[in-house]
C-alpha cells in the first residue's frame, strides 16, 4: 500500500499519470463520476483549510465516493488527547483511504506507519504539501506547456511555506530548472533545503530581497502567504507581513508570458488589481486541485476509469 507523504513518495513517472489521467478527468469528467462507489474518504484536518479540504471531498464526491472527517483539532478527541496513530488504527476501519493536516511535521507520516489504508499528506507544519504540488504541476504543465526549463520565482515567506519546499522538491526532477528565492533575509529557505536538495543535485539558485529587477527573467513567478501561525512572537510577523506585495506596478516588469501562482489563501501579497490580468493564474490552479486529487485518490485505491 502506497501512502504519499512527500512529494517524492511519487516518482516522474507516477506524476506523469497523474496528470495525465487529471487531464483525461476535465474532457470526460463523467466516465469517472462512478469509479469510486462505495468507496470513503476521511479528511482529518487539524488544522484550517478551505481548498484543500474541501477540493478533496469534492474530488471524491466527483468520483462517486463518500467522505466523512472533521475540520479542526477541537471538534476531534485530540482535543482529550488522543494521539494520531490511535486515531488512524480507529479511521482505518471507517474508511478506505485519508488525507491528513497537522501542524506537526511529520504526523502524517506517523500516522502512515499505523494505517491499513492510504494517507495523504494534506500539509504537515512547515514541512510538505504534496497535493498543492501536484496542483502546481497540473497548473505548470497546461497553461505554460512545460515542466522543464524554467526560471521560477518563490517569493514570499520561504522558511516556513510548505508549498514551497514541496514544490523545489519535485521541479529539481525536470531539466533545466533555475530559481530565484524572493524573501526577507529572515524568511529565507531553510539550510537543509539548501544541502539535502539544491546544493546535492546542483540546482542553479539566487537569493535576492528585491523583487521588481529579477522580475523580468522569470517564467513563472510563485507568490506565498507570510505564515503567521508559525511565527514564534507576533511584532516580527506584523514587521514582515508586507514584504512584498505584487500589483500592476510590479508586473509591468514581468514578461508577457510570465504566469503568477499562489497556493491561496492571499491575504496582502497578491493586490486584488492584478486579478483580471491574463498572467495571474491562481484561481484556475485552485480549480484544477481537484482534477489532480480525483486523479491521485484513483491511483492510490488502484482505480480505472473502466470499473
Ligand atoms: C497552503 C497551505 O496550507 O500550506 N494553502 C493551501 O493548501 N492551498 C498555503 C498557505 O496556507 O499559505
Amino acid at each position: 500500500m502506497k501512502h504519499i507523504i512527500s512529494p517524492l513518495d511519487l516518482s516522474v513517472q507516477d506524476i506523469d499519470d497523474i496528470l495525465n489521467l487529471s487531464e483525461n478527468i476535465i474532457t470526460s469528467p463523467e466516465k469517472y463520476a462512478k469509479v469510486c462507489q462505495g468507496k470513503k474518504l476521511a479528511t482529518l484536518f487539524y488544522e484550517p483549510s478551505t481548498r484543500t479540504r474541501l477540493s478533496f471531498e469534492a474530488a471524491m464526491m466527483n468520483l462517486g465516493g463518500n467522505v466523512l472527517g472533521f475540520s479542526s483539532a477541537d471538534s476531534s478527541s485530540a482535543a482529550k488527547g488522543e494521539s494520531v496513530a490511535d486515531t488512524i488504527r480507529v479511521i482505518s476501519s471507517y474508511a478506505d483511504i485519508c488525507a491528513m493536516r497537522h501542524p506537526k511535521e511529520g504526523a502524517p507520516l506517523v500516522a502512515a506507519q499505523y494505517s491499513s489504508i492510504p494517507v495523504i499528506n494534506a500539509g504537515d507544519g512547515g514541512h510538505n504539501h504534496p497535493t498543492q504540488t501536484l496542483t502546481d504541476l497540473l497548473t505548470i504543465k497546461n497553461l505554460k506547456g512545460r515542466l522543464d526549463n524554467l526560471t521560477i520565482g518563490l517569493c514570499g515567506d520561504l522558511k516556513f511555506g510548505r508549498t514551497v519546499h514541496s514544490l523545489i522538491r519535485a521541479m529539481i526532477r525536470y531539466e533545466n530548472v533555475k530559481f530565484v528565492m524572493i524573501s526577507p533575509e529572515e524568511l529565507r529557505i531553510p539550510d537543509y533545503l539548501k544541502r539535502e536538495v539544491l546544493d546535492r543535485e546542483n540546482i542553479p539558485y539566487e537569493e535576492v530581497n528585491v523583487l521588481e529587477p529579477v522580475m523580468p527573467k522569470l517564467d513563472l513567478l510563485y507568490m506565498t502567504r507570510v505564515q503567521r501561525e508559525r511565527f514564534f512572537n507576533e511584532e516580527d510577523y506584523i514587521r514582515l507581513k508586507d514584504s512584498f506585495i505584487l500589483d500592476a506596478k510590479k508586473m509591468k516588469h514581468a514578461r508577457e508570458d510570465m504566469l503568477v501562482l499562489h497556493p491561496l489563501p492571499r491575504v496582502n501579497e497578491i493586490s486584488t488589481e492584478i486579478d483580471d490580468d491574463p498572467r495571474a493564474v491562481y484561481f484556475k490552479q485552485a480549480e484544477y486541485g481537484v482534477y489532480v486529487r480525483m486523479a491521485l485518490i484513483m491511483k492510490l485505491l488502484e482505480l480505472d476509469g473502466d470499473c
